[in-house]
């Protein structure tokens, strides 16, 4: 077994995080400057003092991870959720059961509830929005972003949703209600059913083709027949049909 063989076989025992699921060159790649970064030869060293040192372990965490997200991100998509997908979704259901995959620290999340919160009171909004890390959470559950997650964010948007504090936004507390974060790994957690909506960004393309055809299926089966699943803009599905979807648009694929 080679040490990066091991190494995965180590981590998913002490975490239940399985990396042979993520792409090998780019997580390899990312892993090894790391390591080497810190002075570490190998990556048995590696792990063996990330079993002593929580901070490491949490480096470890953080760079296996990615955490970039951004409010609004690639706008146009949001506003054909807006326009076209969330009316028609609102025609069979008055509230609809809403989920962000990999939510990082929160931007997607609180998009959504504020682009719902133009179709319904915000007290009638509910987002559940999970991820694998409990740092990227926290971080989303204080709501204070810079100014550069916010550069898609309409001024009219900004204005009623974020309170600008020194260099800082903060996300107004009726937003941050309106979503409920949770710890949940796509790769060996339960799913939840009856969705009307998944929005799952800017995750799958780290994952191999295997994991994905897995989870491909399993969104399919979490949602309400004639619900969507919205990808992001680089993770089209070639072959839609093969997973019980068909394309409603651009990144945006219904439940047949
Ligand atoms: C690049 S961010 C995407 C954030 C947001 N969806 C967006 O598009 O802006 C990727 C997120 O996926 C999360 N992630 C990675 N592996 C995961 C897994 N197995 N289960 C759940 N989340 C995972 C990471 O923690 C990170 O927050």
């Amino acid at each position: 077994m080679s040490d990066y063989q091991q190494f995965i076989a180590n981590v998913k025992r002490k975490t239940g995080i399985d990396l042979a699921l993520y792409k090998e060159a780019q997580m390899k790649r990312r892993l090894t400057s790391l390591y080497e970064k810190k002075g570490f030869k190998n990556f048995d060293e590696f792990f063996r003092a990330m079993n002593h040192d929580q901070a490491l372990f949490h480096e470890f965490l953080d760079r296996m991870t990615i955490n970039v997200s951004e409010f609004f991100r690639n706008a146009k998509r949001w506003e054909v959720l807006e326009k076209k997908i969330i009316p028609k979704l609102l025609e069979k259901n008055k509230r609809l059961k809403v989920w962000s995959a990999a939510c990082s620290t929160g931007e997607e999340p609180y998009t959504l509830a504020i682009i719902l919160s133009k179709f319904m009171p915000l007290s009638q909004v509910s987002v559940l929005a999970t991820d694998i890390d409990d740092n990227a959470m926290a971080r989303a559950k204080l709501g204070i972003y810079m100014e550069r997650s916010l550069q898609e964010v309409p001024e009219d948007v900004k204005k009623k949703f974020f309170v600008k504090e020194g260099a800082h936004y903060k996300i107004i507390d009726d937003i941050k209600r309106a979503v409920t974060f949770k710890k949940h790994n796509l790769l060996a957690d339960p799913f939840d059913t009856n969705f009307d909506l998944i929005v799952c960004r800017n995750v799958l393309i780290y994952f191999t083709e295997e994991a994905k055809h897995e989870l491909y299926l399993k969104f399919n089966r979490a949602l309400r027949p004639g619900g969507i699943f919205f990808v992001g803009s680089t993770e089209q599905i070639f072959n839609p049909a093969a997973y019980g979807f068909e394309v409603e648009d651009t990144f945006f694929y219904r439940k047949m």
